[in-house]
């Protein structure tokens, strides 16, 4: 029998849900590409805050004085790539990054969502400055928790990443017969295209 292309869709999507509520999830962390400013693709890895499947958003957080936030701004194109050792299978999301800034509802639901140590994480130094050499053996219980006046600080700091996918590229290893399909998403998140195509 063939496999359904529309089944394995709902499958990666299905997992991707459960990957936000779990930690060890293996999609729990994802990375993200985008492009800098001198036009040199850059990665990192970012939490999957949340998934609207229906829609094909996936969201994350971050600062909105680092780099990714503001090379997303000048070029909203980026690529999310997460892989599970479990399934075998790569996920290569293609898709464009909404910026969901501090005073946006959205950006106010996912801050309230927060424990006060991540919302911590806000509140210090700009990313990317120079800042002094951690001391050895530092850890959460001696972090001293954010003043209400940093807590302020970081509020205004904190970024909602809403990424929209196009498209995914999906790979699954199977030793001898990889595998590999293309889906396209129409704007309401319905499949427009899917096809089979050599790994
Ligand atoms: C496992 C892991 C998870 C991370 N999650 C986040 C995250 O959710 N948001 C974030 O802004 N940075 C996160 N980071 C840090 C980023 O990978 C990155 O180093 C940092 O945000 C600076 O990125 P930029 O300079 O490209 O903007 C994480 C790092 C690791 C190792």
């Amino acid at each position: 029998m063939e496999l359904d292309l529309a089944s394995i869709d709902k499958d990666v999507w299905r997992e991707f849900e459960a990957a936000c509520e779990v930690r060890d999830h293996d999609l729990h962390y994802l990375s993200l590409a985008t492009l800098s400013y001198d036009q040199v693709p850059v990665s990192r890895l970012l939490v999957l805050r949340g998934v609207n499947a229906q829609e094909r958003q996936l969201i994350f957080h971050t600062d909105i004085k680092s780099d990714k936030w503001l090379e997303l701004s000048a070029h909203p194109k980026a690529s999310i790539l997460g892989f599970s050792e479990r399934a075998g299978e790569q996920y290569r999301f293609n898709g464009y990054a909404e910026l969901l800034a501090p005073n946006s509802d959205i950006n106010q639901i996912e801050w309230d969502k927060l424990s006060l140590w991540t919302k911590n994480t806000y509140c210090g130094g700009p990313p990317g400055e120079e800042t002094h050499a951690p001391q050895s053996g530092e850890n959460m219980k001696d972090a001293v928790p954010p003043t209400p006046e940093q807590l302020v600080k970081g509020r205004a700091r904190f970024g909602v990443i809403l990424f929209k996918a196009d498209g995914l590229d999906w790979f699954q290893l199977k030793r001898s017969d990889n595998r590999r399909a293309i889906f396209s998403y129409a704007d309401q998140g319905d499949i427009k295209s899917a096809k089979w195509i050599n790994p």
